[in-house]
């Protein structure tokens, strides 16, 4: 059998690159690669107070979540014109079907826009970036604006930005990320009611760097349809109970969870524990450029963690099941992957086969 360099059969790794692939928690700015940042930086005149590319990508390394949002506020100020915008959701259409990744919700750090730019001039540039994303690379995302926590004066022009844009197409949906610990729920719960009015989705990052209270207060004070990472919901019993009842997805980037010391580089992931529970989980690669990773490095990550290739699979139906695709949407998506399904005696790779 031949292996690659990930000590993998390489047919299970084709298996899972022509995979189409669904994915539910990507920030368009973590997906954003170092050297973009870099030299939009330089185009825009922002000082990163670094001398080269190399120390740039150096600081992109991360020790703990403290360093992770210094950089990633830090990268956003490269982000200075309209068609910045523009430039990189365009980029980012084209990684996602690169992988083949056919169908994202895609959040987008709307806290730090809403600060920057004027809200007509902003929108019909994303505008523009999905026009130009979905007709030359043919996959769909839709768009979630989120408020960053610690910049908790943004929230209620971060809502009427996402009613807005929803309005226009753009957006499906309202997220809440950044800093869990000392912005808890209740300072947001205003303008989630406002967009829970205007029926517009909610979901929320919770249960990440604080535990099973945080989560609590997403779905019951914020309203969240699904969580973001969601894992630390396993420190209370009654919260996993009321997880399956509700049928509630949570959306598990483990890579992001081991570069932020979430979990131990050591211990075996938690996603384990809470598929053994019945929670319904999805996999996910969060910010990609800023933890090296992408969807597929994920799945390999599970793979060697052992999952089979039938447990990612599904976990794949799962994120369309729980995605906020409009019908069509998903029952073209369900078709491709009814396609792949029947094609996929072409990668032999014995028991690790997803099963007819
Ligand atoms: N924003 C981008 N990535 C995030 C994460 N992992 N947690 C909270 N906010 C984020
Ligand atoms: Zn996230």
């Amino acid at each position: 059998m031949i292996f690659d360099r990930n000590h993998l059969p390489l047919k299970l790794v084709e298996q899972v690159k022509y995979m189409p692939k669904i994915e539910l928690h990507v920030h368009l700015e973590g997906a954003t690669q170092a050297e973009v940042f870099y030299e939009l930086a330089q185009k825009n005149k922002i000082d990163f107070g670094v001398s080269s590319l190399e120390e740039w990508q150096s600081f992109f390394a991360f020790k703990d979540f403290g360093h992770f949002l210094r950089v990633y506020t830090l990268a956003i100020t490269a982000l200075k014109e309209p068609e910045d915008y523009t430039f990189i959701i365009t980029e980012f259409y084209r990684q996602q079907a690169e992988q083949n990744i056919v169908y994202s919700e895609a959040f987008i750090s709307a806290s730090f826009i809403i600060q920057k730019f004027e809200t007509y001039a902003i929108l019909k540039a994303i505008e523009k970036g999905i026009k130009q994303g979905s007709e030359k690379y043919g996959v769909k995302i839709n768009f979630i604006p989120d408020i960053s926590r610690e910049l908790v004066n943004t929230q209620m022009a971060v809502v009427d930005f996402v009613i807005e844009g929803n309005k226009r197409g753009l957006f499906i949906g309202l997220g809440i990320g950044g800093p869990e610990s000392g912005f808890p729920p209740e300072l947001f719960a205003k303008a989630f009611e406002k967009v829970r009015k205007a029926e517009i989705h909610i979901v929320a990052h919770a249960g990440e760097t604080e535990g099973a209270k945080s989560v609590w207060g997403a779905l019951k004070i914020l309203g969240a349809e699904r969580i973001g990472h969601g894992i630390r919901s396993l420190e209370d019993p009654e919260l996993i109970q009321y997880l399956v009842k509700k049928q509630i997805t949570l959306e598990v980037s483990p890579t992001s969870n081991y570069a932020l010391g979430i979990v131990k580089s050591d211990e075996i992931h938690p996603i384990r524990k809470l598929l053994e529970a019945g929670v319904n989980c999805t996999i996910n690669s969060d910010d990609p450029a800023m933890f090296s990773t992408s969807l597929s490095k994920e799945y390999f990550l599970l793979l060697k963690q052992g999952f089979n290739c039938f447990e990612l699979y599904q976990m794949n139906i799962n994120a369309l099941k729980s995605s906020f695709a409009d019908k069509e949407t998903k029952s073209k998506i369900s078709l491709l992957l009814n396609t792949f399904e029947r094609n996929r005696t072409v990668f032999e790779a014995k028991d690790q086969l997803i099963p007819r």
